[in-house]
């Protein structure tokens, strides 16, 4: 008998289309993981709108997007699932319940929530949904038993507070009818904004889109922090903290070809265009397929909605049984 595949669950918020830092972040490894596992990707919607509810509108109309994204660089939907959370009442139920199993006090301990409350300057205004969002991410995770979960960094107090909760959950109920998850961090880095100065994100208008087109990409390139003190070709260079660097060690598979680059930016007689015209190229290649691919889906929504609805009903029934399992160990079952 061979030994049952992994759960692996993952997903995104839905606010705009996804960009080269999903990529290397988090597509690329779940590409390789749907020949590995079970594998689960959510579009969280109903986590977006907890702290977007005054632009519902952008929110719903963006799951299709994402999921034009995901099938366009290759996520397979039958070897993937790829379902809408809004559409699995399961796990609104279940985050419900968890939320018993969690006091405020440690809601607002929460460092990622801590974070968000500051940069979105919330202060004391913080919508409730938002506060909680944690234990509803818990609830996706544990609805599908997963126990891998491949997020970035600033994901790993979720990941925490997810154990937190199945722990108390079982111990309450005496049996493990919820499992633990181990977070499974990237190991490539973050993708800098075109800025150099934060993470790509769209918000910052730092990013490049995955459907990018040629001219985009190109100005995008052009616009690439470097060395600001690299002024003539014959001037040495600074590779730390270069935007151009950071996106060939993403980019670049000839591993040697990049050193001697890097050497040769050092010693001084290397031009910014010269790289820039590297990656540009390098760029083109990987996103003109993800282009084309994603312009053919965009003409038939129709199938990507029947792929999503395909994809929800398969969670749903997942989601369904563990929630099942979970009213009986409560005594919820009156009636079933
Ligand atoms: N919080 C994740 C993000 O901001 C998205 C997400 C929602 C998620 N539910 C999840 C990620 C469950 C992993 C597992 O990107």
């Amino acid at each position: 008998m061979t030994a049952p595949k992994p759960v692996v669950l993952t997903g995104d918020r839905t606010t705009g289309p996804l960009h080269l830092g999903h990529y290397v972040g988090s597509l690329k490894t779940r590409l390789k993981l749907q020949d590995e596992a079970e594998q689960y990707i959510l579009l969280a919607d109903l986590q977006s709108l907890t702290d977007n509810i005054d632009r519902h509108h952008q929110v719903s109309q963006n799951v299709v997007e994402v999921a034009m994204d995901y099938l366009a660089v290759g996520i397979d939907p039958i070897k993937s699932t790829i379902f809408v959370q809004s559409q699995v009442p399961e796990l609104a139920e279940l985050s419900m319940l968890l939320l018993n199993f969690v006091t405020v006090a440690r809601l607002e301990r929460n460092p990622t929530i801590k974070e968000e409350i500051r940069l979105r300057r919330f202060e004391r205004d913080i919508p409730a949904g938002f506060l909680v969002y944690p234990v509803s991410q818990a609830a996706d995770i544990t609805a599908f038993k997963a126990t891998i979960v491949p997020v970035g960094e600033d994901q790993l107090p979720m990941i925490e507070q997810t154990n937190e909760l199945v722990r108390s959950f079982n111990a309450s109920v005496k049996q493990d009818v919820l499992v633990e998850c181990n977070a499974l961090l990237s190991s490539v880095g973050r993708l800098p904004g075109l800025d150099g100065k934060a993470k790509m994100s769209k918000s910052m208008d730092n990013a490049i889109r995955l459907s990018a087109e040629p001219d985009e990409i190109r100005k995008a390139v052009n616009r690439m922090y470097t060395d600001p003190r690299h002024l003539r070709v014959e001037d040495s260079g600074q590779v730390e903290g270069n935007v151009v660097f950071a996106f060939l060690d993403a980019f670049e598979p000839d591993t040697q070809r990049l050193s001697e680059l890097k050497h040769r930016y050092r010693r001084g007689g290397l031009a910014d265009s010269t790289l820039k015209q590297l990656l540009n190229e390098r760029l083109q290649a990987l996103i003109e397929p993800i282009r084309l691919r994603r312009h053919r889906l965009a003409m038939d929504r129709g199938d990507v909605i029947a792929i999503l609805r395909g994809g929800t009903a398969r969670a749903r029934e997942k989601a369904a049984s563990t929630m099942a399992a979970v009213k009986r160990a409560l005594g919820l079952a009156y009636v079933a």
